[in-house]
């Protein structure tokens, strides 16, 4: 489905799901006070009400996991359990495959950099990865493996072929790639290859493929199983489950073999002073006390994304999107960033630039004059906004199944409004970051935080307090 074929509904309705926070008062320069539009939810996406329900149920029943002879110990040891087993069927785990709870996706790459193979001769095993990749699916390989960073073409077809020449010349000279590690969509454009294009070059290739699926997880329907795709990291954070808990999953071999991720309790079998036995299995890699409250909230929003219609989620976020960029493309002077002129049925990240202004101030001027909140500079992907011409920066807009068409509207109508009348406040570079000279808003800090936060803290203690059975 390309942009231009995203159906229009003339009355798009308004989030698919609710989320915590979506009525959230913020301090506008004027001295007025607006909703919060988080329009940055590629960064960070806001919690589901279901995850803060889910997380409220299970705090009475938190003990240690794996540990305890407590009653709430096993409990909690089968909550993360199940939790697990959620987590590995929602990315369509395989019979077989292994689901590690990490912290992030960033966490779940390095993991599996220290588990890609060596090579027949005993170097380290190579990986193959392109210039658009986020940070996390570049640096693991960089530094634990022998990673060759290919510059990616402007056009879907022209990268896929370029990669698939890379597999077979290696496969050829007898230097295969052990691991071909791709964005499931970018997290600067919302851009994706075709997955199966990529399986079916790294298999004939005797490679892997990973995905680091940071973007693609939360907004579109994945599976193992059905694409062929070795392993997947994603992000409970952008999974609208922000309890510190992420997932690798994938095939079991190279993860019960390769470096344990963290040296410690847990990770065991047998320890003598001279000699360790590893484990193998997830526990080979969750060394310390393991996030049972993270990997239950993860497991609350897969449960929460796997019960709407993907289409449904695709319509919504795409129709989304289509708003943003014919919004923002309507306007003088704003341009929509795009790495691959032929890519089709994006997700909902949209980066832009508006000639005349600092990509800082124009994210400053949306949160100090609108209330909105999106995330400017060059989004943990230097290589590729080097190489697009963006090095200092740009703007980035994100949705998802808790944004309404409301927040898409005020983002284009304020980037409007800065192109015809300018910023109203004055702004300064302070400290490398552009600001509200004189701004009336100062973050509370000390008491004044306190304060704000009893107050967000009791409206959800009551929430969670509503959704608690009935003391007997
Ligand atoms: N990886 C996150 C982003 O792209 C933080 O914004």
């Amino acid at each position: 489905m390309t942009e231009a074929t995203v159906p229009d509904r003339a009355h798009l309705a308004g989030p698919l799901l609710p989320v915590v926070g979506s009525d959230t008062l913020v301090p506008l320069v004027d001295g007025t006070q607006v909703t919060y539009a988080n329009l940055d939810v590629a960064a960070s996406a806001p919690a589901l009400r279901a995850v803060a329900d889910r997380v409220a149920e299970v705090l009475p029943l938190y003990a240690s996991v794996h540990r305890g002879a407590g009653y709430l110990s096993q409990v909690s040891t089968a909550l993360y359990e199940a939790a697990r087993r959620t987590v590995g069927a929602f990315v369509g785990a395989r019979e077989g495959d292994l689901t590690v709870i990490t912290r992030n996706t960033t966490d779940s790459l390095n993991l599996l950099a220290g588990c890609v193979p060596a090579a027949a001769d005993d170097t380290p095993g190579r990986v193959l990865v392109l210039d658009v990749e986020h940070h996390a699916n570049l640096l693991p390989w960089q530094r634990d493996t022998e990673a060759t960073v290919l510059t990616g073409a402007s056009t879907v077809a022209a990268t896929v072929a370029e990669l698939r020449e890379e597999l077979e010349d290696a496969a050829a000279v007898g230097r295969p790639y052990a691991l071909l590690a791709v964005t499931g969509a970018s997290n600067v454009t919302g851009e994706a290859l075709p997955l199966d294009a990529l399986v079916a070059a790294a298999h004939a290739n005797g490679a892997r493929i990973a995905l680091d699926g940071a973007q693609l997880v939360p907004h579109r329907r994945f599976s193992l199983t059905e694409s062929g795709v070795d392993y997947v990291a994603f992000s409970g954070h952008k999974t609208y489950a922000p309890f510190g808990a992420g997932a690798l999953v994938g095939r079991a071999d190279w993860l019960d073999t390769g470096t344990p991720y963290l040296a410690g309790g847990g990770a065991v079998r047998r320890v003598r002073t001279t000699e360790t036995l590893w484990q193998e299995g997830p526990a080979r890699h969750e060394a310390g006390s393991p996030n049972v409250i993270g990997a239950v909230a993860l497991a609350a929003a897969c449960e929460a994304l796997a019960a709407l219609d993907p289409e449904e989620v695709r319509r919504h976020e795409g129709e989304l999107r289509r708003r943003l960029v014919e919004g923002l493309e309507s306007l003088d002077r704003v341009s929509v960033v795009r790495v691959w002129a032929d890519a089709v049925d994006p997700v909902g990240v949209v980066t832009f630039t508006v000639t005349g202004y600092d990509p800082g101030l124009v994210a400053a001027y949306l949160s100090a004059e609108h209330g909105i909140g999106v995330r400017d500079g060059r989004f943990c992907a230097h290589p590729l906004l080097g190489r697009l011409g963006f090095d200092a920066g740009a703007v980035r807009a994100s949705v998802g199944v808790g944004t309404s068409p409301e927040e898409v509207a005020r983002l284009v109508g304020a980037v409007r409004a800065l192109v015809t009348g300018g910023p109203r406040a004055s702004y300064d570079v302070v400290d490398g970051l552009w600001v509200v000279v004189d701004d009336p808003r100062p973050v509370p800090e000390g008491s004044g935080l306190a304060g704000l936060l009893a107050t967000a803290a009791a409206g959800f203690l009551a929430d969670a307090a509503a959704c608690l059975p009935d003391p007997v």
